[in-house]
Parts: C-alpha cells; structure tokens; sequence
C-alpha cells in the first residue's frame, strides 16, 4: 500500500494532501538555506527549525483522535500513522544534522548525548520515536496483537513529554515555542481526560481551554522565574496584554476555542452520532 492509497488501493485525497505537506517544512528549511538565509550557522539553524517541526508534527498526530471526535470525522484516523511516521522522519533529520554539526564525529557526539542531560533525553526520546515508526506497519500490528501494540503506542505521551523537556533545556533564554507546544500539548491530554469521562460538550471544551491557557502561563511564568530570577507577577502581567505580543498561553486559549465552533459543526454534521472506534489500533 503506498502512502497515499486506501485500503482498497485508491487513491485517497486527504492521504495525499497530508503526504506531500509533510515535505513542506523540510523543502522550505532546504530553499532557506540554498537563499544563504540561514546564515550564519545554517547547519544550527536548520537543526533548530527542524527540531521544532519535529515537535509540532508529534503534537499535529495527537490531535487527529480528539479532531475525529469533535469533528465527527473518522476518516481523519487514516493519516494519523503517516503523521507520527512524518514526525519520526524529522527527528531522524534533526539528529543526521546534529552529527553534522559536529563534523560526522559519532564519538563525540555519543559523548555529548551522555553528558549533555537535554541531549540524553533527545536521545531517547529519539529512540522511543523510531521503535513505534518500526513497528507502526500492518505487520507488526498483527505480529504484536491490538492490546501490546495500543500499550507500546501509548508511549507517545511520554516520548512527547521528553520531546518539550529536551526542547525547554536547549533554550538560552527564550522559552515561547516550548511554552506553546506544552500549553497545546495540555489542551489535547485534557481532552482526552474529559473524552474519557464522558464530558464532551461545548462547555467542557470551553472549560478546558481556560483551564490550559492558565496552566500555560503558570508555566511560564515559573519557568522564568527560576531560570532567570524575573519576577513570576510581571510575566503573568504580560499574559494580560496583548500591547508588547501575543504570549503563548493566549494561543492556546485561541487555538482551544477554536475547538468549540468545531464541535458544533460536529454535532450538526451527526448529531446522534458518537464517533465509532475504529477496527485498527488505536491512541488518543
Ligand atoms: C524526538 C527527538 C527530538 C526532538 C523532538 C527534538 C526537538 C528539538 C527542539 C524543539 C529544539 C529547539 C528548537 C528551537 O527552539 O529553535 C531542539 C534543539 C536541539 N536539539 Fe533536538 N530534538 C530531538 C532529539 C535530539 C537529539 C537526539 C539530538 C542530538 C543528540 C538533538 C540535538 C539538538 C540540538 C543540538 C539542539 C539545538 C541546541 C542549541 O543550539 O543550543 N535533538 N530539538
């Protein structure tokens, strides 16, 4: 089956959309740098932008099963196992930039990884990715059966949670894109909390996204104060603010509310619906 076909072998449009958006991040890192505008460290730059689409494509895989439920779309599942494979495929990239970076030197960087604490737990996190793209083939899903496989899968969540702590560690001093992708990272974790206690209402998701944009700009504002002594009060001021930028625990309250108009267009679209589980192996 290729990647853009259906079980059936044809031709599957959404398949192929996904397919071909996921060389988009990569190409555009590539034009960037064949401009001259990733100077004057483009191999450093280019690991850090493909370093944060890594992140963004994990979070992008996650957030098919709560879509598919909002939306009542169940189709959207059949392109959740090329976005995860998509993210392994970055974070393969950013590490082959990495050993680049350091001069295809695999001693060093084997030393690096085990004394750098961020690069130790890229480097499992790393690991975690490339087991479940190995073993995310019709194959290994019969070989290992539903229930290991769904057990091994859900290792995603940690593997995500290592992902942002390598990403925070790696900061200098600006921490915007982490706090973002923990704040999104946390409205998809809460959703599926309250999915599974049946609150999937309008008003949950409303609830949610207050709830996260807070905890996002808690985040922040500990992260600062005890990274870099500023005072918790004044970031948790500039959350209050759009004068100066938008802060990330305001996208995240964006980005949350857009899921409610979305499931009010779910509702309309099956109303008695609920969103069937799917015969294949699922994670949330
Ligand atoms: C799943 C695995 C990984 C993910 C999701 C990931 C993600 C990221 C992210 C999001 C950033 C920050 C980008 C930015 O803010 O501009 C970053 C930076 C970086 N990552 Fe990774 N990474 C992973 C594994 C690794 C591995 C295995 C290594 C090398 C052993 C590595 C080396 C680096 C380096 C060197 C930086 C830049 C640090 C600096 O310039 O000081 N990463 N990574």
């Amino acid at each position: 089956m290729l990647p853009w076909t259906d079980r059936k072998g044809q031709i599957s449009p959404l398949k192929l959309i996904v397919f071909l958006a996921l060389f988009g991040p990569v190409l555009w890192v590539a034009w960037q740098g064949w401009q001259g505008d990733l100077a004057p460290k483009p191999v450093n730059e280019a690991i850090h932008q493909i370093g944060s689409w890594t992140v963004r494509l994990l979070l992008i895989s996650l957030a098919v099963t709560p879509l598919r439920s909002i939306v009542h779309w169940p189709r959207l599942v059949d392109v959740r196992r090329m976005l995860g494979v998509g993210a392994m495929a970055y974070a393969l990239l950013h590490f082959a930039l990495y050993i680049l970076d350091q001069g295809g030197d695999l001693w060093r960087v084997a030393s690096e990884i085990v004394l750098r604490i961020y690069l130790t737990i890229g480097f499992v996190a790393l690991l975690g990715l490339v087991a479940l793209g190995a073993t995310s083939t019709d194959g290994m899903v019969r070989r290992l059966g539903a229930v290991r496989w769904n057990k091994l899968h859900r290792t995603i969540y940690l593997l995500t949670v290592l992902s942002l702590a390598h990403s925070f560690l790696q900061s200098k001093v600006d921490v915007t894109e982490p706090v973002l992708m923990t704040g999104l990272f946390l409205v998809l974790m809460g959703h599926r909390a309250l999915h599974k206690r049946g609150f999937r209402g309008m008003a949950s998701l409303a609830g949610l996204a207050i709830a996260c944009a807070v905890l996002t700009a808690l985040i922040e504002a500990g992260w600062y104060a005890a990274k870099t002594g500023v005072d918790a009060g004044r970031v948790l001021a500039a959350n209050l603010t759009i004068d100066i930028s938008m802060r990330p625990s305001m996208w995240v309250l964006l980005a949350a509310l857009a899921l409610v108009p979305l499931r009010f267009l779910g509702e309309r679209r099956s109303p008695t619906r609920v969103a069937q589980p799917v015969a294949r192996p699922s994670r949330a």
